[in-house]
């Protein structure tokens, strides 16, 4: 199994702020079949199948499945009764992400403060413990159909030792021996930790998100793009970075905005039943060529990126002052995009929606000193994504 604690570094030592993060605890996915979600997600991105919680684990109204890479954690849920919450979500939006977890010190003192900030509860705090420890959870609504959990461990279910193996919660089992586990273990994808994950909200709705992440998460403003920067002939979008205060999470935010065609989040809500949710997640790697090249070889389908893109792209870096290290030739066979800032470059690539719907993706992200999100190829990638719009007759 993965365990390495490869995210960065925690700054939030013992602290009286009960709204300094430690971690990412987890994204929790809602699926139509979490057993079958499982092995996509194992196969395609080479997640470890680690722990399972179901009816044989004496779970009788949904079923769970941990899948671990790196410091990444996914808890695939779905619901097995007609009512279920995650059974009725799916019915709305499809497969997609309802939870982005927090680790804090404190759960309870962490939903308390974030609802007296004005945060709306989901959930109010629960603990589930047993002989070996326990875990708290509370949550509270962020845009559309997410929440953000807060989740405190202690004894042998602190998120240290949940790294290392040991059940993520009371009622979770190991999974038996799985050769899809092996054959992760011997050829690995290399995703380290979650980078970045970003969310679309309605028209005119980002800027109440943005206050929203200040007043009741109590984030700051990391970088902000309009639609001047991230426009194509014929769509746009505009966005806006919100990072905690220790950079663990960052929390871009996108909505629409008005072209000629319909724009890319246009079409996630379309989608989504007209509803803001997770557009992707950003999944680090140290190494980006040998990451997409085996993402790849296993089925991952990619955006495509024309040609065009790299007669300009290693001079739009180089006058920024920065040298790409990685072979030029294999990232355009890679079809891998690279943008440049003033601290350093980046190497990223966009997978195609993971599920039937134009919704949720994934972005495979390497950083070389740049602590950007891409802004000069949002350009390149939108067009590359009006041509997939079109594809599908929703342009
Ligand atoms: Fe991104």
């Amino acid at each position: 199994m993965t365990s390495a604690p490869t995210g960065p570094a925690p700054t939030a030592a013992k602290t009286t702020d009960p709204l300094a993060l430690i971690d990412v605890d987890h994204a929790r996915f809602y699926v139509g079949n979490a057993k079958q979600a499982a092995f996509f997600y194992a196969y395609t991105f080479g997640f470890q199948i680690e722990q399972y919680s179901d009816l044989t684990t004496g779970s009788r109204e949904e079923a769970s499945y941990l899948l671990t890479q790196g410091n990444i954690r996914l808890l695939l849920t779905t619901g097995i009764t007609p009512d279920h919450a995650a059974q009725k979500e799916v019915e709305l939006y499809g497969d997609g992400i309802k939870d982005i977890a927090l680790s804090v010190h404190d759960a309870t003192a962490a939903w308390e403060r974030a609802v007296a900030n004005g945060g709306k509860s989901a959930y109010e705090p629960v603990t589930y413990s047993d002989e070996h420890g326990s875990v708290t959870t509370a949550g509270i609504e962020t845009y559309g159909r997410v929440i953000h959990s807060f989740v405190s461990r202690t004894g042998a279910y602190d998120l240290q030792n949940v790294k290392e193996g040991h059940p993520i919660a009371p009622g979770f089992a190991k999974c038996g021996p799985l050769g899809i586990n092996d054959f992760n273990l011997k050829n690995p994808c290399g995703l380290k930790y979650i980078d970045h994950c970003v969310g679309n909200v309605e028209l005119g709705r980002m800027n109440h998100w943005v206050d929203w992440y200040e007043r009741v998460l109590e984030f700051k403003m990391f970088k902000h793009f309009d639609d001047h920067d991230i426009s194509t002939d014929y769509s746009a979008l505009m966005s806006k970075v919100m990072a905690s205060g220790n950079h663990l999470i960052k929390m871009p935010i996108n909505e629409p905005a008005e072209g000629k065609k319909k724009s890319q989040i246009q079409e996630y809500l379309e989608w989504h039943n007209m509803t803001p949710g997770i557009q992707h997640l950003a999944l680090r790697t140290d190494d980006e060529l040998a990451s997409v090249a085996e993402l790849r070889r296993r089925g991952v389908d990619f955006l495509a990126i024309p040609d065009v893109y790299y007669d300009s792209v290693w001079d739009r870096v180089s006058a920024l002052g920065w040298d790409v290290k990685e072979d030029h030739e294999r990232i355009k066979d890679l079809g891998i995009l690279v943008d440049a800032d003033d601290e350093g470059y980046l190497l990223q690539l966009f997978t195609k929606p993971l599920q039937d719907r134009p919704t949720l993706f994934f972005e495979i992200i390497c950083r070389r000193g740049s602590q950007s999100f891409g802004k000069g190829n949002f350009k390149a990638l939108f067009e590359a994504l009006e041509l997939e719009q079109e594809r599908r007759g929703n342009l």
